[in-house]
């Protein structure tokens, strides 16, 4: 049983092969947090981690009493204002002005497999024996509210998937303006805090900052996830590296606004948050309603950050994507954005459809500007319609024939955007989320529909689905260009409900195109990777990782995302030189090696190719296809760092540990440098492996390395220069 209450102490512990979670329910009726790490043995009491000791000057809960500070146990789920001064989980304002709240354990359940969370995406169990809940049921009875703290376990994985909620029985209305997903004490701050940030096109880059004391935090107010802030941070030990030492790392299941915090007190110990940001949340709940915060996951490794990202790899592909490519590998697909912009016509798209079938390609998408007077970006969101002038005959006719070529066939979608030069504009200004007299920005051009009003996702869903039916779609882009600003809902009786409820609009709509199309693939999008979260990987399996298509760039933007998201989650493609976002220059060779490792296509205009290029895209097609089941759910593990050094290095290896891939990359060529190895991880050392015509045992390629020296400099040298790349094949010798 990895759930156990001990009544004599009462305590939970929660534990599987990998972590042991304790909680314990405190003299004062709340919950203390006494442990979260490495698995530990049971035994039916933990009291002395609770250290009480008398420290002067705090604030104390019992009479008499001077070692029983809230300032000094670690909290469960910690509320302002009763002795606890750091963050609090939950803030809610009350009708007579108070915020002083006093949650009291009530009972517990503990559950078989896992609840789904109500209009939320979060992880699920397909088999019940994969996980266990526990629900802890607390209670405040001044003002009649309900709290149910739920954790889950999974069994064979070192993660807890946390959420909470709230339910009012009073007959006064209550304004819950804070609920946190997650609150976690732990008992130092000995850490870094590891990070990814960036802007856009330039996603996810991996930083690392110490931890302090005060409140550190990322966070996002654009409505969206962001590019900037990945709702993921990290701890990490001071000694741990990529593949030992200690690391515990949190993503949030949200796509909206949120923030992650650790806030270090001047005893060193860190508070680790995470929830939907409180700045632009309020909600006023009735007698008998309730609210659900979203999900929040954690992870504890021992064995680095590559032990840490495969157990969200795991996770994430087990547990939280669905749909029919879950266990499937991802169509190799050509997609029109970067080869002809908003300039082409059924012809020229049947022509690249042709020449993509004949390189192999799988699956055909028009992304924007086929729909309304679309020709740039200043118009035509909202209106879901053909533009006969680009498409005469029709979008059905474009699809049928895309199929007859044994072409699958995808569509780009913005849905929850309108530009101001549309119909849907000028029938219903009032769908457009804007404050009051006062003054609208627009971001590309285009505003933001409210999404929190049903009527409008209603609306879209049903343009949507017109074109679904008669497209036949294998495959829908979802972008979203623009953060939201100026944020006003005419729908809304409340604010402060807003943002969160224009996600789980957008979450709606997902949800139920997906259930009436459960066979199409969906690739989320925002400006690239504006919204690569696992709230909308639970919706499309997977995501376009980034704007930028510069191979050279794309090696920190797919490193860092690998941190937490598996390989068949990130759009990859193989895109013209000199590159549209750098002018960079970069062999066709390079641009391929970078973009196996994720779902493959390809974003330029194929016709353009001469014919030695396309005898090279042929075979990369083949090699993509031969190896993307390994590439898309091997075991992953980051070699090099392209943030520490002039090279980069990643590898995926099979579940039986017959076969691996490495990739290695070099950016600049430096002259007569010295010879270079990269020791190689999760091989059997024990196995013979061939790589070319070589063999090495396991041992030696992960003791010793994969030797990748090459000539350092002459004359006589063509494949030397900058940008240099190689594909390493490693099988098990038979
Ligand atoms: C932004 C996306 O990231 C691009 O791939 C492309 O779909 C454009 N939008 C189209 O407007």
């Amino acid at each position: 049983m990895p759930i156990v209450f001990h009544q004599s102490s009462q305590t939970f512990h929660l534990f599987n092969q990998e972590i042991s979670y304790i909680i314990k329910i405190l003299p004062s009726h709340d919950l203390g947090q006494l442990y979260f790490g490495q698995r530990v043995h049971d035994k039916d009491n933990f009291d002395y981690l609770l250290e009480l000791a008398h420290r002067p000057m705090s604030v104390c809960y019992f009479d008499g009493d001077l070692t029983y500070s809230r300032e000094h146990i670690k909290q469960e789920y910690p509320v302002a204002f009763t002795g606890d001064f750091k963050q609090p989980a939950i803030d809610i304002l009350q009708q007579n002005g108070s915020r002083i709240l006093e949650f009291e354990y009530h009972h517990y359940e503990i559950i078989q497999g896992k609840e789904k969370l109500k209009d939320l995406p979060a992880t699920y169990t397909s088999n019940t024996h994969d996980a266990t809940t526990l629900k802890i049921h607390l209670h405040d009875q001044l003002l009649q509210l309900d709290l149910v703290l739920s954790y889950t376990l999974f069994e064979k994985l070192p993660v807890i998937a946390r959420s909470c909620t709230i339910t009012n029985r009073n007959h006064n209305s209550i304004q819950l303006n804070r609920l946190m997903s997650l609150s976690l004490d732990l008992p130092d701050s000995q850490y870094s805090l590891l990070e990814l940030t960036g802007a856009w096109a330039r996603e996810r880059h991996i930083t690392e900052r110490p931890l302090c004391q005060g409140l550190q935090a990322i966070a996002s107010l654009r409505g969206h996830s962001s590019h900037h802030f990945n709702p993921f941070l990290a701890l990490k030990r001071e000694n741990t590296d990529e593949n030992q030492g200690e690391v515990l790392g949190v993503s949030f299941v949200y796509s909206g606004n949120y923030i992650m915090s650790v806030d270090v007190d001047t005893y060193h110990t860190a508070r680790i948050q995470a929830g939907i940001h409180p700045e632009t949340f309020s909600y006023t709940l009735q007698c008998g309603e309730s609210f659900q915060s979203p999900e929040a996951l954690i992870v504890y490794s021992q064995q680095g950050l590559n032990g840490m990202s495969q157990s969200f790899h795991h996770l994430f592909c087990q547990h939280l994507i669905r749909g029919p490519y879950q266990h499937q590998p991802r169509p190799i697909l050509i997609n029109n954005w970067e080869g002809t912009y908003f300039d082409f016509n059924e012809e020229k798209l049947l022509n690249m459809a042709e020449k993509a079938r004949e390189l192999g390609i799988e699956l055909f998408v028009l992304d924007d500007g086929w729909f309304g007077k679309r020709n740039d970006d200043t118009s035509s969101l909202g209106d879901w319609y053909v533009n006969k002038e680009k498409l005469p005959h029709g979008l059905s006719s474009l699809s049928q024939k895309v199929h007859q070529l044994g072409l699958k066939f995808g569509l780009w979608f913005e849905s929850e955007m309108i530009s101001k030069n549309s119909r849907l504009y000028h029938d219903h200004p009032e769908w457009v989320l804007k404050t009051p007299h006062r003054h609208i920005s627009h971001g590309r051009n285009q505003y933001v529909l409210d999404f929190s009003n049903p009527e409008v996702v209603q609306y879209i869903e049903n343009m949507m689905s017109d074109i679904i039916a008669e497209s036949q779609l294998d495959y829908i882009k979802w972008d979203m260009n623009r953060s939201i600003s100026e944020a006003y809902s005419h729908y809304q009786k409340e604010q402060g409900r807003l943002y969160h409820e224009y996600i789980l609009g957008v979450y709606r709509l997902y949800e139920h195109l997906i259930q009436k199309y459960p066979h199409i693939l969906f690739e989320s999008c925002a400006s690239g990777g504006g919204r690569f979260d696992p709230g909308m990987l639970y919706y499309a399996s997977q995501t376009w990782t980034s704007d930028d298509s510069d191979a050279v760039e794309r090696l920190k933007i797919q490193y860092g995302t690998s941190v937490v998201y598996p390989l068949a989650t990130m759009g990859t493609h193989v895109s013209a030189v000199p590159n549209h976002q750098l002018k960079r220059n970069t062999s066709l060779q390079f641009r391929s090696d970078v973009a196996y490792f994720g779902t493959f296509g390809y974003e330029l205009d194929i016709l353009k190719l001469n014919k030695k290029e396309q005898q090279i895209i042929k075979e990369q097609i083949q090699f993509m296809k031969q190896y993307r089941q390994l590439l898309q759910s091997g075991k992953f593990y980051r070699l090099k760092s392209p943030f520490q050094s002039n090279e980069t290095a990643w590898m995926v290896v099979d579940d039986q540990q017959t076969t691996a891939i490495v990739g290695y990359y070099r950016v600049l060529q430096e002259v007569n440098m010295g010879y270079r190895r990269i020791p190689l991880y999760g091989l059997d050392p024990d196995r013979l492996y061939t790589i070319l015509d070589q063999e090495y045992y396991g041992d030696e390629l992960m003791q010793i390395g994969l030797i990748v020296s090459d000539e350092s400099c002459g004359e006589n040298h063509s494949d030397l220069g900058d940008f240099q790349s190689a594909i390493y094949v490693i099988k098990e010798k038979k």
